[in-house]
């Protein structure tokens, strides 16, 4: 089994090898002038279990396309199989037309990774399940949740507690989370006029004097996150935390959420944090390594993965 990454999230590929107790595998990946890349594996791959890890966060085509030249060198130089490790999936939320004439990104970025030559796919928290199935090749989609709950239940007594999906759409894995800690459920209703905008609407559920703890896939500009805070707050919480698995944190995203009235907000290192991440007060980053250096080796012994979750 080797394991090696690209440029997205060296500290997670880092981290990951720690727990598996395996060294990085060599590859360098370089650019020519005109920033065309290329890619150079630097030790004997042929006949061996090969785990590519790369995030398609931010510059998102750049780290797809390094993902997908990475996967051709490595099936060229006879790997026996190639999985695809994703910490964050990027393009996931395209994975529907919301009009007339507009594409499946989602569809079309599964297709190129399956025909650069990946023969599986590990990723987390997908932004929807069924993008597992826009991949004809076996996809397992992993779950932040139980990294999640763990840190909620070391810092939070879980009696006042209030977990809120901040839309309808998350609702499905709030309640996950809701269960596993033995907590009430609320929901915000947002509506999103346009792309990139959003909209509070309604708090379902009676929040007043409870500590709320909002539960997303992803934080982009954070507009949901911190219209939502601000509706919970408004209907009487006592304070709004977020877990949140993605930290996408677009351009004044963490300015956004430094100067809002949360009190945390917790991501996890799916995407590689920046600086300003990690020097903001109220961001606080907890690790995936161990959940994927756990799958990535069931998966060599041809162990169960789901049962991860059980
Ligand atoms: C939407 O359905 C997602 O689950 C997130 O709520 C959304 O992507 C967050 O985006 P933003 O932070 O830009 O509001």
């Amino acid at each position: 089994m080797k394991v090696f990454a690209g440029n997205s999230n060296r500290l997670l590929a880092e981290a990951i090898c720690n727990y598996l107790n395996l060294p990085l595998g060599k590859a360098t990946v370089r650019r020519f002038a005109d920033q065309e890349i290329f890619v150079e594996i630097g030790e004997n791959v042929r006949g061996e279990d090969v785990f590519i890890i790369q995030s398609t966060s931010f510059p998102t085509n750049d780290h797809l396309m390094e993902l997908l030249i990475m996967i051709d060198a490595v099936r060229r130089s006879s790997a026996r199989r190639i999985t695809a490790v994703l910490p964050y999936f990027g393009y996931a939320r395209q994975d529907r037309k919301p009009g007339p004439r507009t594409p499946i990104s989602a569809k079309l970025v599964s297709n190129l990774i399956t025909e650069a030559g990946a023969d599986r796919v590990l990723t987390l928290d997908l932004h929807a399940g069924q993008i597992q199935g826009f991949f004809d090749i076996p996809t397992d989609n992993l779950y932040a949740i139980p990294i999640l709950a763990r840190d909620v239940k070391e810092n939070y007594d879980l009696k006042n507690v209030m977990v809120v999906s901040p839309d309808v759409g998350g609702v499905v894995r709030a309640r996950a989370l809701a269960k596993r800690l033995d907590c009430l459920l609320a929901i915000v209703d947002k509506r999103r006029d346009r792309p990139g905008e959003s909209e509070v609407m309604n708090v379902i559920g009676d929040v007043k004097g409870k500590d709320c703890l909002l539960i997303d896939d992803i934080v982009d500009s954070g507009g949901t996150l911190c219209n939502a805070a601000e509706a919970l707050l408004k209907n009487g919480a006592t304070s709004v935390t977020a877990y949140i698995t993605h930290g996408v944190l677009s351009g004044g995203a963490v300015a956004r959420v430094t100067s809002s009235m949360l009190k945390e907000l917790v991501i996890t290192d799916s995407i590689q944090p920046t600086t300003a991440v990690q020097s903001a007060h109220n961001i606080r980053v907890i690790s995936t390594a161990g959940l994927l250096g756990e799958a990535i080796s069931r998966t060599s012994q041809e162990e169960s993965v789901s049962s991860l979750f059980d």
